[in-house]
């Protein structure tokens, strides 16, 4: 049975929840599930914005038939052709095929890479800033490469100063009953998640991010309608000000993040000291978290949140330890920039992580690192914790 969310007077949210998925694109874990947004304009023409990822198709379908009543699809605009927005396009233009897709040349030709019909003859290439009328509306392309995928436009419709942003300002999450993102708590559900969503999804484009909020700038955007979670239509510059910091490897907060692998409980007893030493000293804002208890993909978004990282690595077969190596490796293929880095290592015999872990640190981009490398030897002994509480002490003077 069709359930859609009415935005305005004619535009409906007909997306859809998977509620069941716990792993996104086989590699992010999302407890919380995902919503899938596609939108209906029930204009003198009628669009659909994007379609759904196969997990929501069937109401999706139920709910374009519901609003169209007996009408005929006039076009299907097409943002993104990943294919937790696409996949439904190939069933829905057979179901439709009075339908006209709309995208640019560069979405034409990724669609015609997944569909059966004859894309040449259902599609309307347009170009960046051109103007689809369909009514009341009037509908503005522009292009938003890499914000996820290189063939990626946002939509602009200038009658009620609404953009279709794609993945932009998509959070993680199956929908919570309203569709309006003012009707949740920002900091409590709506920016952990949009966090999540951006470093893992978007994060390695930092730079094409933030070309798309300037374009976005010059616009009077009055709601923001993304591809996940919710619809924006309140304190957008709350929501665009989170975005550009993201994008431009911004810390949100000043504060240290606390990284270590401890098979045995010694490294972990190193970084428990100074943190015990910073509280001492005034820090507040500190986090700690085991890398051999937490998924890369739930580490990355707390380490674009912090300007200071504590990584304390154990050795193993003259190694970074595996655990800590996986959520270095997240760090990198994602891009990560503008961080003050500081290291502690432990080895028994040949201690051999924390080199690697600088020379890791020295391969990305505006690092700098604050305090000397400690290194412990199997556990901390009382000389060990002098240089704890000195590192201690210049990381408190950093964060300063
Ligand atoms: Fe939500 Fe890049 O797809």
């Amino acid at each position: 049975m069709y359930c859609v969310n009415k935005i305005s007077d004619d535009m409906y949210w007909i997306g859809g929840n998977d509620r069941k998925i716990t792993v996104f694109e086989g590699a992010i874990p999302i407890p919380d599930g995902m919503a899938y947004n596609s939108y209906f304009i029930d204009d003198e023409k009628t669009v659909v914005m994007d379609t759904v990822d196969h997990s929501v198709s069937k109401v999706f379908y139920e709910n374009i038939r519901h609003l169209l009543d007996g009408r005929k699809l006039d076009y299907v605009i097409v943002n993104h052709v990943e294919p937790d927005h696409s996949a439904s396009l190939e069933d829905l233009i057979l179901r439709h095929p009075e339908a006209k897709v709309v995208g640019t040349s560069k979405i034409k030709a990724m669609v015609k890479q997944y569909v059966c019909w004859d894309v040449d003859e259902k599609f309307m290439v347009v170009k960046e800033g051109e103007t689809l009328t369909t009514g009341r509306h009037s509908f503005t392309f522009i292009n938003a490469p890499m914000v996820h995928w290189p063939e990626v436009m946002v939509t602009y419709d200038s009658a009620t100063g609404t953009l279709f942003s794609a993945d932009a300002f998509g959070i993680f999450g199956a929908h919570n009953g309203n569709i309006f993102a003012d009707k949740y708590d920002f900091d409590r559900e709506w920016l952990p998640e949009a966090r999540s969503y951006y470093t893992t999804i978007v994060g390695k484009y930092g730079n094409f991010t933030a070309n798309l909020l300037k374009k976005a700038a010059g616009l009077d955007i009055r709601m923001i309608c993304p591809l996940h979670g919710y619809v924006i239509r309140k304190d957008l510059d709350k929501y665009i000000d989170a975005y550009m910091k993201w994008a431009l490897y911004e810390p949100e907060e000043k504060g240290v993040l606390m990284l270590f692998s401890s098979p045995y409980g010694n490294t972990q007893n190193a970084v428990e000291i100074v943190a015990a030493e910073l509280a001492e000293m005034g820090v507040d804002n500190m986090k700690i978290m085991d890398v051999s208890r937490k998924d890369p993909m739930e580490i990355l978004p707390e380490v674009f949140r912090y300007s200071n990282l504590l990584v304390a690595a154990n050795t193993y077969n003259a190694e970074i330890f595996i655990k800590m190596e996986e959520a270095l490796f997240e760090m990198k293929s994602m891009g990560v920039q503008n961080k003050r880095v500081s290291i502690i290592q432990n080895g028994s015999w040949n201690p051999a992580s924390g080199k690697k872990v600088k020379e890791f640190f020295e391969g990305l981009k505006r690092m700098t690192f604050v305090g000397d490398m400690v290194t412990v030897r199997s556990s901390v002994k009382e000389e060990t914790r002098a240089d704890l509480e000195k590192l201690a002490s210049d990381i408190a003077a950093d964060l300063r």
